[in-house]
């Protein structure tokens, strides 16, 4: 294809009409540089998406693909709804790698990781995204499920705090407080109820980060900016990567006493 129509073809790929900087190879806004091959620009246009009705998506959409699925889909699947192209051509069916922390590893919850592809697609791309910030500090701080669906398989399911972002404590915590195992279906449900509860807050941020009135409402806790003052990036020991977990206490669990030089009480 020639230099002159490849751009033709790629500012009108979707349907939407593209902005230069899709195809000129500039630095995008994330700070990675682009290549001149990646064809569709983002944040793509966001409309104000009604968080009910997305996490009563979400919680359908569990149980089509699992919780990445159920999140990317509960708002994205809204989006697509009240916007169209370019949200129509967009294959979600390929978050369904995400399920229970990718693929059953059990790493990153897939709700979180759903909703922060999401939140990228709309918002902006950049590493500390202050939505995904706030999104994963509240699912490290929260009893949840704090959403029940309006058709639910159980009409009762515990809550419970996870303190961390990864689905393996997540799910054991919540096993230790109801007593369900793992592989049970009352623990399905549970995901399935997260899902629906971190895409009513996720659409809840977005709404108010496009009215302009999104505020930090879960920071950083202190703890662990205490342990990053001199772990993270600035600090005088520098060996911990970016690591805004809920708590660095969970995995060091012998380190408060055991630590190699005094920490504050
Ligand atoms: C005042 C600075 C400071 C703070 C605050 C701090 N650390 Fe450290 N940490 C150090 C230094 C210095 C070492 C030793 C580094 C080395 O040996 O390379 C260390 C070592 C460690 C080690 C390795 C332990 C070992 O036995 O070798 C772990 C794990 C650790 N810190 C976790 C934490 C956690 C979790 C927190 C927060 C609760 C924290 N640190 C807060 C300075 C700090
Ligand atoms: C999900 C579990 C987990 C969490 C949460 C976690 N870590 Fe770690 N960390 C590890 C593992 C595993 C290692 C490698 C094994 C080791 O050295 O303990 C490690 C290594 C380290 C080391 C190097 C230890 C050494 O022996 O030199 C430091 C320092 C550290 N972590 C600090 C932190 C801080 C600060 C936080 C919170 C921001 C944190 N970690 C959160 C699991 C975790």
């Amino acid at each position: 294809m020639a230099e002159r129509d490849r751009r033709h073809f790629l500012k009108t790929v979707g349907g939407v009409t593209l902005g230069m900087t899709a195809v000129s190879g500039l630095v995008g806004l994330n700070g990675f540089s682009q290549t001149k091959a990646e064809s569709v620009a983002f944040p793509w246009p966001y409309k104000k998406v009604d968080p009910i009705a997305a996490a009563e998506r979400a919680y359908q959409a569990y149980y089509q693909g699992g919780c990445m699925y159920g999140a990317f889909e509960g708002i994205v699947g809204e989006l697509r709804e009240a916007v169209g192209a370019p949200y129509s051509s967009f294959p979600t069916a390929m978050m369904k790698y995400g399920a229970a922390g990718v693929s059953g590893w059990g790493t990153l919850c897939g709700a979180l990781n759903g909703a922060a592809a999401a939140i990228f697609l709309v918002h902006e791309g950049k590493t500390g995204n202050p939505i995904i910030n706030e999104l994963y500090a509240w699912h490290g701080a929260e009893a949840l499920p704090n959403y029940k669906p309006r058709t639910p398989k159980f009409d009762k399911i515990v809550a419970s705090v996870a303190d961390s972002q990864l689905c393996h404590i997540s799910v054991t915590r919540w096993c230790e407080k109801s007593g369900f195992k793992s592989g049970s279906k009352e623990r399905a449900e549970r995901c399935a109820w997260v899902t629906a509860s971190v895409v009513k807050y996720t659409a809840e941020l977005l709404n108010n980060q496009a009215a302009g009135r999104f505020t930090v409402a879960h920071p950083v806790p202190v703890a662990v900016k205490e342990c990053l003052s001199c772990h993270g990036k600035d600090g005088s020991v520098a060996n911990v990567h970016a690591a805004a977990h809920s708590s660095c206490t969970n995995c060091h669990t012998d380190v408060l006493k055991n630590h190699p030089v005094p920490l504050k009480k």
